[in-house]
């Protein structure tokens, strides 16, 4: 049975928590495979509305196996709360697995995060401020700590030294803080070490043991496409790589055994931080998006920034991810436009670009090229096939499925589980 990707195919917040719902019980395995808490899942269930910052969203789904990939950043305290919020809201997370070989968050490095953010004054990135950059920068730096440390009291010092080290200098004499005891550390982090040690295991063995024995396995990337580290909007990106590729290296699962590769698009744009974004809205059309989308970060409370579809980028994504199907989400938040505007290439400095422009700067001077279709009034919640749909609204995903690359299995037209249109199984049948 197959391997899945999902992946965010604009800027995050596409919605990939709906996908994974969707997919409910026919998943066996839903696995995070990078990124930490500066993801935010939001999966409604049963008129419940549950965010999740850490885990997979699967891990609402009974039956299914949640797993913490090793590509995951995984801040222990946060997980911890993240577990008991569940529990005590009824959902069992007892399935729950997490790779040993997972880099953990130390709270030296949420504060790093902040201290390099404000020291970069206008040239910010607009990170969530989780710790999640230093992170990985000390795992490429090989002065990373990992899950399977928390088990080895003496290691785990000696790696803490040896993070600190360098830090400590830094914090006191470039970032004016108070320094960091190795104790306080490692104190810290030993006092999570009983309550994760059930949890924690080989989980590529796992995953694919999981496949030999036919199970589906779904690989959820956190953030997206135009925020992963190689191929997005660097530097105003993510330290991971959220993109399909990042599945393979995150999870220990091979890219042969990955049969489906799912893109999840909105219908419309938006994007959290810093950053180009060049259909972005400063106006009136711009707040009803956010408004109507409810485009508040799920992790920060931040408004997010609202803008028109953006098919040079979907069509890049589809690229660089190879997806085999997109899922297209919050179709309905569209409804009530005279006209909807499609970007389907950029006016750099006077010359047209039909793809995604090589340079940082000449993203930065894009401006879109739009195509206007005619909009839609009725409320499409109630749509449960492409036929019910209003015919602008039909027209409009039709186009987008031409100038994206590849096809619409599924559209979601509101926020509950069952408000979707199902045009193709995202799960081949056995
Ligand atoms: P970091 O991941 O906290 O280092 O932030 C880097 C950039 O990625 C910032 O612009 C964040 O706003 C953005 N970002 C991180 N996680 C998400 C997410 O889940 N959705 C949308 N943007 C995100």
């Amino acid at each position: 049975m197959p391997a899945i990707v999902l992946v965010g195919a604009q800027w995050g917040d596409e919605g990939k928590g709906k996908v994974t719902d969707l997919l409910g019980s026919s998943v066996d395995y839903c696995v995070r495979y990078q990124g930490g808490n500066n993801a935010g899942h939001t999966v409604v269930v049963d008129g419940e509305s549950y965010a999740v910052h850490l885990l997979p969203s699967g891990v609402i789904t009974p039956g299914c196996v949640p797993v913490i990939g090793n590509g995951v950043v995984v801040d222990p305290a946060v997980l911890l709360d993240e577990i008991a919020m569940l529990e005590a809201r009824g959902v069992s997370t007892d399935r729950l697995l997490i790779s040993a070989n997972a880099h953990l968050i130390a709270p030296y490095h949420a504060t790093i995060d902040k201290v390099t953010e404000r020291f970069l004054g206008k040239n910010q990135i607009g990170t969530t401020g989780r710790g999640i950059g230093p992170t990985y920068a000390d795992k490429v730096n090989r002065v990373g700590v990992r899950v399977q440390d928390l088990f080895d009291p003496g290691i785990l010092r000696q790696k803490v030294e040896g993070a600190l080290d360098q830090k400590n200098h830094l914090l006191l004499k470039v970032y004016n803080r108070r320094a960091i005891t190795v104790n306080e550390i490692v104190d810290g982090f030993l006092r999570y070490a009983d309550a994760l040690r059930p949890k924690v295991a080989d989980t590529s063995a796992v995953l694919n043991s999981a496949l030999d024995d036919n199970k589906v396995v779904l690989l959820e990337g956190a953030q997206a496409t135009m925020l992963d580290v190689d191929h997005g909007t660097y530097p105003f990106v993510t330290s991971s790589n959220p993109t399909a590729g990042g599945a393979c290296i995150g999870s220990g699962v091979g890219p042969t055994r990955i049969d489906r590769v799912v893109g999840v698009l909105k219908a419309y744009t938006t994007r959290v931080g810093a950053g180009p974004f060049p259909t972005e809205l400063h106006d009136a059309d711009g707040q009803h998006l956010r408004k109507v989308g409810g485009e508040y970060g799920v992790t920060t409370g931040r408004p997010r920034r609202c803008g028109w579809f953006d098919a040079v980028i979907a069509k890049y994504s589809t690229r660089i991810n190879g997806f085999t199907d997109y899922f297209l989400t919050k179709l309905d938040v569209l409804s009530g436009f005279e006209r909807v505007p499609i970007c389907v290439a950029y006016d750099v400095d006077g010359v047209r670009h039909d793809e995604m422009p090589m340079t940082q700067t000449d993203f930065h001077h894009a401006r879109p090229i739009f195509e206007y279709l005619d909009g839609w009034w009725e409320d499409i919640s109630g749509c449960r096939s492409f036929e019910d749909l209003p015919k602008a609204a039909q027209a409009y995903m039709k186009r987008l499925e031409e100038l994206i690359g590849a096809p619409v299995a599924g559209v979601g037209v509101g926020p509950g589980r069952d408000e979707v249109i199902a045009i193709r199984e995202l799960v081949p049948a056995a």
